[in-house]
């Protein structure tokens, strides 16, 4: 398989992280169905990916045209036989669950053509454990975005040994296509390269406030206060979604049996209680859409002048 014939995109799964894959690779001109199990969470979506090509025109970085172009290239449905009828390429991003991500392409490798490469999205898995459950090892491999895709573009490329040699320049190929920097693994590793590093920082954030050392507002108050950057660790975990962090850490937590990631669990999942499930909510660490870390007096706008007067 060549570039040339990849042209039809399957995204199965709408939420977070399919909207925006979806829209990425119909800007650059491919056509892109959009899976999910749920009609609701299409509504959502289609919803969304409207208000995601808004923003980006709002910030001069597409015309109006280029939006509308993109999303006329967009369908969705719930009907998995009509979604996967013409797919080239599937990206999955369904719930962070190995069970149901080889359940999910099962069905499809039921329903798509031969040629069809399934790529998966997982944030924290590796595709070689859930590659025999998929039904197509050979035309499977992991092919991770990071959360806002347009800016953060880069995209790591994990195949499993059994994924066909051939598939990482192509991936490599169609990362390029639809402006994703491709980061390729010489090996399977939990977590890939950017999160392997966030997942530390992630941990260590939330192991001070389960611990009851710091609210979350100090911890992101001492990352963002000394690395200058305008977002903290709790911060981007309410972009990410308390419950797929939580999926993430709850998984590790019954691997390892490690008490502090149960214990950093629970702390999330008491949000997720209350509905708090971060941005897509409206509510997670921060409200939304003014979260509290974006004001300028959030890093203790009270200090004297640098030089004092
Ligand atoms: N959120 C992030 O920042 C981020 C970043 C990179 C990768 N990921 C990974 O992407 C995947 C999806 O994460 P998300 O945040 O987009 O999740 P999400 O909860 O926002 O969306 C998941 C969607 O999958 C749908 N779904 C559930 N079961 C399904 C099925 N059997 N068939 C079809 N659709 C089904 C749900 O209805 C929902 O719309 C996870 O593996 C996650 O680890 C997430």
């Amino acid at each position: 398989m060549v570039l040339d014939e990849i042209q039809h995109i399957l995204i199965i799964g709408s939420g977070t992280m399919g909207q925006q894959i979806g829209l990425q690779a119909a800007l650059y001109g491919y056509d892109v169905a959009l899976y999910d199990i749920d009609p609701a969470a299409l509504e959502t979506a289609e919803r969304r990916v409207g208000a995601y090509a808004d923003g980006l025109v709002a910030s001069g970085r597409i015309d109006r045209a280029q939006a509308g172009a993109a999303l006329a290239r967009m369908t969705y449905t719930d009907d998995p036989a009509l979604a996967a009828r013409d797919a080239d390429l599937v990206s999955e991003s369904v719930p962070e669950n190995p069970e149901l991500k080889a359940g999910v392409f099962a069905q499809f490798d039921e329903l798509c053509p031969d040629r069809t490469i399934f790529t998966t999205n997982t944030s924290s898995l590796i595709p070689s454990l859930f590659a025999e459950g998929s039904g197509r090892p050979e035309r499977l491999l992991a092919f991770h975005f990071h959360q806002m895709v347009w800016d953060s573009n880069v995209v790591d490329i994990m195949p499993h040994p059994g994924t066909q040699p051939e598939l990482v320049p192509l991936m490599e190929s169609f990362a390029r296509s639809i402006g994703q920097v491709p980061i390729v693994l010489q090996k399977e590793s939990y977590a890939y390269v950017f999160n392997a590093m966030l997942n530390a920082l992630n941990t260590a954030a939330l192991t001070l406030v389960a611990n009851g050392v710091v609210p979350p507002e100090t911890v992101d108050r001492a990352w963002m206060g000394v690395m200058k950057t305008g977002i903290g660790p709790f911060g981007i975990l309410d972009l990410v979604g308390l419950d797929t962090v939580w999926h993430i850490i709850d998984y590790w937590a019954n691997q390892t049996g490690d008490s502090q990631l149960r214990a950093n669990a629970d702390l999330v999942e008491g949000y997720m209680d209350e509905g708090r499930l971060g941005v897509k909510s409206g509510r997670g660490f921060y409200s939304y859409p003014d979260p509290a870390y974006a004001r300028p007096d959030f890093l203790g706008g009270d200090l004297p002048d640098f030089p004092p007067a």
